[in-house]
Order: structure tokens, then sequence, then C-alpha cells
């Protein structure tokens, strides 16, 4: 019925005429217009990456975890899902039939370093937890310095504490700001497991609870575990995608930490084996790097919106004219979206089919 509906307004020349069969790639949806089923061919496309954008409740999760489940499959690679909001545990039930640890960093604190590990590593992972935390909260020299010696000295002699513990007397100027980022850290203990579950099995990292108590430290845990997971692929030298990492609302990390995302998106490419589908609710969430995130991702999907300015900021992104965006305007609907997919250079309409 809304297939119908949409089907007789939008003009049919604006769309690519390319048919795909049904080994070609992700599937992405149904083409409103001719109904036929279009796919994304994510193995050949150069940027492998995913992003989607749209207002809310436009359907973002739902096309984010279908796409990504199925590019996951295609490759054979297992996931890791950022969830700010505790989504994800039951949505995976329905996409997949691996069954995915869930770990709430409230509950299993985020090691940083583990007995018995190289102290190349531990020094690696204390300066990327000192960094990712002056990031957000801007910690001045002689703090950073006093941190990270008495952090060394914690994880040389595999003493285990979580971090507010441990810190409490080196952050006398910004205690209570960063108390629940340190309370989810922790030194010298076993629950490193979780770490090496990243790349071994679907992982749900429920940030859910601690985004309630702090949106920043669910920035620093987003980070902090992404780029230790980075390293570590990075060291495993894959080629082929290993791991798709899901990044819902984005903008929650972007806004604080939009450069550092942006780095990991263009040097970890490919050869690191890791693709990283991510949806965020404006375009503009991305500035001043929205054209670099944009030119590395392969499938560029927007959700429906009644916004003419809505789709006027993301026209060149998605190569959709004038008449384009008058269409665009006119179906809103939850599950459409105009989508930008290699190797077709035209924006495509299709509804996003949650079900294979
Ligand atoms: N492809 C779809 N087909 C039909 N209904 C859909 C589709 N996608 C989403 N919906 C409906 O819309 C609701 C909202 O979807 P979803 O949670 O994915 O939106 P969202 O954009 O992620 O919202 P938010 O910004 O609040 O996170 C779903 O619960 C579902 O009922
Ligand atoms: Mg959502």
């Amino acid at each position: 019925m809304l297939l119908d509906s949409v089907a007789y307004s939008i003009p049919h020349m604006l769309l690519s005429s390319t048919t795909k069969s049904d080994d070609s790639g992700v599937y992405i949806g149904i083409d409103v217009l001719f109904g036929r089923k279009i796919y994304w061919d994510a193995k050949r496309s150069p940027r492998h990456h995913i992003l989607i954008v749209g207002p809310t409740g436009s359907g973002k999760t739902i096309a984010l975890t279908a796409i990504t489940t199925r590019l996951a499959k295609l490759n054979n690679a297992t996931l890791a899902i950022f969830d700010v909001k505790g989504e994800y545990p039951s949505l995976m039930k329905f996409f997949t039939n691996k069954n995915a640890f869930i770990w709430d960093v409230t509950q299993m604190p985020i090691p940083i370093c583990s007995c018995g590990e190289p102290q190349e590593d531990v020094i690696y992972n204390i300066r990327l937890f000192i960094n990712t935390l002056n990031l957000l909260y801007k910690l001045p020299t002689y703090m950073r310095d006093q941190v990270h010696e008495q952090l060394v000295r914690l994880c040389r002699y595999c003493h285990e504490s979580t971090l507010d513990n441990a810190l409490r007397g080196y952050l006398v100027e910004e205690p209570e700001a960063i108390h629940t980022a340190l309370n989810i850290f922790s030194t010298g203990s076993e629950s490193s497991v979780a770490t090496h579950l990243l790349h071994q099995k679907n992982t749900v990292i429920d940030l859910s609870r601690l985004f309630l108590l702090d949106p920043k430290a669910t920035a620093v845990a987003t980070l902090y575990i992404l780029k230790r997971m980075l390293k570590t692929l990075g060291g495993l030298n894959t080629s082929s995608i290993a791991k798709v990492v899901l990044l819902d609302e984005l903008w929650y990390v972007a806004q604080s930490a939009i450069e550092d995302l942006v780095n990991m998106l263009i040097r970890y490419g490919r050869g690191y084996g890791i693709s990283l589908a991510m949806a965020t609710q404006s375009i503009d969430d991305l500035n001043p790097y929205t054209d670099t995130i944009v030119e590395s991702c392969g499938a560029v999907i927007a959700l429906s919106s009644p916004s003419r300015s809505y789709w006027l900021r993301l026209a060149k992104h998605l190569n959709l004219g004038k008449r384009g965006i008058e269409n665009a305007v006119k179906f809103v609907e939850q599950g459409i979206a105009v989508a930008k997919l290699y190797p077709h250079e035209k924006p495509l309409y299709v509804y996003i089919d949650p079900l294979d």
C-alpha cells in the first residue's frame, strides 16, 4: 500500500536503472518506484563505511541494525555495537541468530591493564586513557603526568582497583565532574576478558545506564574501547572486513571527539578489517568533517523528513537535484529513504526493508 502510493508519485527518471542480482551485496530494501530489490555492492565498494541520517523516529536504528547485520553476515564478521539507549540486546535477537555478549560497563569496568600484558601495551593503554579523558575533561599537564605515573605504578604491581579509588587524590580540581568516568575503568582486572571478546563474538556495549549518569563519560568509554579495539585489529593485519562497528546516536560522541573519529575513519580502513556503521540525526552533527566522512562511506542513507532544509543540506552528498528534493519532502514514512549506494551514482528512493 505504502509502496504503491510512493511508486506512483516519483518520476522514473530520478532512478538509476541498474538491476542487481540477489548475490551482489548487502540487501538494502525495495526500490519504491519499480519494486525491485536494491543492493549495496559492499565487497567491491572502495569505501566500506555506512552513514545513516534521519530525524528522530524516522527509522535509523532499525535501518542500521538491518544493514550492519547483513554486512557482517556477508563478510563473516562480528559486530561491536555501542548502544546508548539500551535498544540492541533485544533488537539483536530479531536480526541475527548469533548470540551477543552484553557488556554493561557500569557493572563490568573497562580494564586499562591486565596482569601479564607486555609493558609496551600497558603504557600505550594508559596513554590512550589519559588522552581520551583529557579530550573530554581538559586536564592540566601536571595532572596528566601525575595520573600517568600513578597508573604505571598500579599496573606494574598488578594492583586491582577502580580508577575512581586510585586517582581521587590526583584529580583534586575536578573530582566530581569525572567521577562517573573514573568509576567505569579499572586496573589489574581479570575483566579484560571483555576486551578480548570484542574480537571474538558479537558484543553489545550497553552504555544506557552510563549515559543516564553522564553523557561525557559515555563518550570517554566509547572512544577508549573503540581505539583499543582498532589497535588490536590493526595488529591482526586483516584484509577483508572482520569487524563491523555500529555507532548509533553518533552525535553524542561526535560533538566532543569528531576529529578523533575522522582520524579513525581515514586511517583504519579496509586494511584494518573494520567497517564503521554510523547513524546520527543531522548531517550538521559531523561538521566540519562532513565531506571527509561522507567520502569514506560507500552507503549514505537519509531517512525521510518533510523539511526542505534537511534535504537541501543533504543534496550534494546524495547527488540529489531540485526535483529530487521536491519529491523527497513528499514521502515521509518510517523506513523510506534516499540512498546513495555504490556502485549507483544517482540517489535511489528506497524502502529500507527490515526483513530479508
Ligand atoms: N523500515 C521500517 N519499516 C516500518 N516501520 C519502521 C521501519 N523502521 C522503523 N519503523 C518504525 O519506526 C519506529 C522508530 O524506528 P527507529 O527506532 O529505528 O527510529 P530512530 O530514527 O532510530 O529514532 P530515534 O531518533 O528515536 O532513535 C520503530 O519502532 C518502528 O515501529
Ligand atoms: Mg534510534
